[in-house]
């Protein structure tokens, strides 16, 4: 059974990108720690980052396919800046009914910007992981493993 790692928008950048908020750990890492986390469970992983919208929901609707064949397990996902702005994505997670779906940010983003305090995702999100960095997408996949 596979647990798919879902990155947005700016997120290939991790690494250089604002360091200070989001730490110098780079996607490269994500994947690896991902990849091991999902060994120690007994899952698969499969990994996908895109700065556009619509491989996202594509990812997304294959996935809540595959959710009801039984051959994935839910999908750990930080949507980057689409959080705060995307009908499209919440849409797609709402019509995947039953589809598990971790939302995950890095930084805390109750303790950044207004704009970043709203999110899309989270109304139709089956758990939420915010502010601990990269460790937030272990944690998610730990949480994801024992949901069904
Ligand atoms: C983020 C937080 C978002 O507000 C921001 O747009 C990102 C990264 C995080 O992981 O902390 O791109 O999702």
């Amino acid at each position: 059974k596979k647990i798919i790692v879902l990155n947005g928008p700016n997120l290939n950048l991790l690494g250089t990108r604002e360091p200070e908020k989001y730490g110098s750990s780079t996607l490269a890492d994500v994947e690896t720690l991902c990849i091991d986390t999902a060994k120690r469970l007994g899952f698969d992983v499969e990994f996908l980052q895109s700065n556009h919208e619509g491989p996202l929901i594509d990812k997304i609707q294959e996935a809540g396919l595959a959710h009801r064949a039984g051959t994935v397990q839910g999908i750990v996902f930080n949507p980057g800046a689409y959080t705060h702005t995307s009908v499209a994505l919440h849409d797609a997670i709402a019509a995947m009914s039953g589809l598990p779906v971790i939302e995950v940010h890095i930084s805390n983003v109750h303790a950044r910007e207004a704009f970043r305090h709203h999110s899309y995702i989270s109304p139709v999100a089956a758990g939420i992981v915010i502010g601990f960095g990269i460790q937030g997408y272990a944690l998610a996949m730990e949480g994801l493993a024992q949901k069904s």
